[in-house]
């Protein structure tokens, strides 16, 4: 397999920076000399300088992820941050699109594109969120909604930069429901997912990106879902608020 698995723990909006550093301290004891795969932490803003001292005083490969980012590189958005306030704190990584935000705070695919494009110019890697919710499962919809998320979300991304970027499926149906994806349901989006991107770039393209899985992902779980041939890594939520669960699905990823 050409493409290196990616284990990402989306903090939301959780851990203080005190409670964010004795969680990094576990994590980087654990981890100090991993890399089979690439490890990425995505704290809340707050904690990000935090965390990036932390990453930067350690010689872990673990990387940092932010949770958001504004497509403007400075300006009146009030409550706003850029991709290079990001970069500033040495974040690698920046998830986009998370369907929290997406239902929450009304982003669409437009303004999720204006993100990707500006996380890439910035050289973050965008981790561009997708996924149906349980009605569009029961109707059959899935395909079209996630070729939709897809086509719009990676308009105008040149096929060269498309390698920088992380796809992560996430059924909105399994996000924090403790009802993941099946390993088969998991595959069979993943599939149709590299399918839609060899229609849209390239197959050789296609085949460098890295679709990640995120929905109730657990330690008990990850290892089945990490064996599918299309799954290259998983967006995890929940799990990755406890530094034990977290390395465990990190030590046991093949
Ligand atoms: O970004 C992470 C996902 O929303 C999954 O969250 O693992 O708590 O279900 P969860």
């Amino acid at each position: 397999n050409i493409r290196k698995k990616i284990i990402a723990g989306n903090w939301k909006m959780n851990k203080t920076v005190s409670e964010a550093k004795a969680f990094m301290q576990v994590l980087l004891k654990e981890l100090e000399e991993y890399s089979a795969s690439d490890v990425v932490v995505c704290p809340p803003f707050t904690a990000l300088q935090s965390v990036s001292d932390l990453l930067n005083q350690s010689a872990s490969q673990v990387r940092l992820g932010a949770q958001n980012l504004f497509p403007a590189s400075h300006g009146a958005y009030t409550g706003e941050i850029s991709p290079w306030m990001l970069r500033e704190f040495f974040c690698h990584y920046v998830i986009v699109g998370h369907s929290e935000r997406r239902i929450h705070l009304g982003e669409t695919d437009i303004f999720i594109n204006k993100k990707v494009k500006a996380a890439l110019s910035a050289s973050l890697h965008p981790i561009l969120c997708i996924g149906e919710n349980f009605d569009e499962r029961q109707q059959g919809l899935w395909k079209e909604k996630i070729s939709t998320q897809l086509q719009l979300g990676l308009k105008e991304v040149e096929e060269q930069k498309l390698a920088d970027c992380i796809i992560a499926y996430e059924p909105i149906w399994a996000i924090g429901t403790g009802k993941n994806a099946t390993p088969e349901q998991a595959q069979e989006v993943h599939h149709f997912i590299r399918e839609e991107i060899t229609r849209l770039f390239s197959f050789q393209s296609a085949q460098k990106v890295r679709i990640q899985y995120g929905g109730s992902v657990t330690a008990e779980n990850a290892q089945d879902l990490l064996l599918c041939p299309d799954v290259d890594g998983l967006l995890i939520g929940g799990a990755s608020l406890d530094v034990r669960s977290f390395c465990s699905i990190i030590l046991n990823s093949k």
